[in-house]
């Protein structure tokens, strides 16, 4: 039987580590049963570094958002493995796997899943009120960051008072508001202007590229393949190539 403590201590991933931030081994997904059976990801093999924001593209459907659900730990793989930052989520039972994504893991989803009936300083603030933060420390905190999206003037307004842009922006904010170790975006520009994709951009990399963090973005957005130190390819359900791009100084 597990204490309390001993399951503080197992959470906690360390500092300092070496290795890769996520592991994928034989990573396969398939939906549905018998005829309408989808194999979103086939027998998929990859390693991403820490330090780096990773872009992955690929056509509509070749499973880049079961990928990154899977590396989240909010999806299971059908067979195959998922470490991320030294945990095998595989055999990680589901309380343990809600406390690691809320300590961890920043999620953008691609349709910002805000919560209608709090502003968007609320919002923001989601993931350090659920880690006990007090609600006016927790406010400041998220209003640091809808400031640095360019919502100064929107902190009190609800997700049906914001444009989808706006939406996608406080989405960010909440995202990163507690330094998630993972930050996992899913076409975070795609409702976004130049200007603004570029300050998210920005941001992402400013907070979340650190040497003991990772960034996995996946992106349509031809603009954004700048901020990528690494550009994985996918296609039907497999990696088709890797790109380590020259990191522009
Ligand atoms: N919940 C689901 N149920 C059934 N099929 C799904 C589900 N989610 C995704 N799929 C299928 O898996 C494949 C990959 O989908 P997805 O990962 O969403 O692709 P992408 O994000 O690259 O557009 C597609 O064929 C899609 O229809
Ligand atoms: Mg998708």
């Amino acid at each position: 039987m597990m204490t309390a403590e001993t399951l503080n201590t197992e959470l906690r991933s360390p500092r300092s580590e070496v290795g890769v931030a996520v592991r994928l081994n034989q990573v396969t997904k398939e939906f549905g049963t018998g005829d309408t059976k989808t194999l979103a990801l086939a027998d998929i093999n990859l390693e991403l570094p820490y330090g780096e924001l990773v872009l992955l593209v690929g056509p509509s459907g070749c499973g880049k958002t079961t990928l990154i659900s899977i590396v989240a730990g909010l999806l299971d793989a059908t067979r195959g493995e998922a470490e991320v930052l030294g945990h095998n989520l595989t055999r990680m039972g589901n309380s343990r796997k809600v406390r690691f994504r809320g300590d961890n893991i920043g999620f953008v989803f691609q349709q910002y899943n805000l919560l209608p009936a709090l502003t968007a300083a609320e919002n923001a603030s989601v993931p350090l009120l659920i880690s006990g933060w007090s609600r006016p420390k927790a406010i400041a905190r998220a209003t640091e960051l809808l400031v640095a999206v360019g919502l100064k003037e929107r902190l009190n307004s609800y997700p049906n008072q914001l444009s989808g842009g706006q939406q996608q922006r406080v989405a960010i904010a909440r995202a990163l508001v507690h330094e998630p170790r993972l930050l996992v975006c899913d076409e975070p520009t795609a409702a976004l202007d130049a200007a603004s994709g570029r300050t998210v951009m920005d941001l992402i990399r400013k907070v979340a590229v650190q040497p003991d963090r990772a960034v996995v973005v996946v992106t349509h957005d031809s603009r954004v393949y700048d901020f990528g130190d690494r550009i994985v390819s996918m296609g039907d359900g497999r990696i088709e190539r890797i790109e380590a791009k020259a990191v522009p100084a």
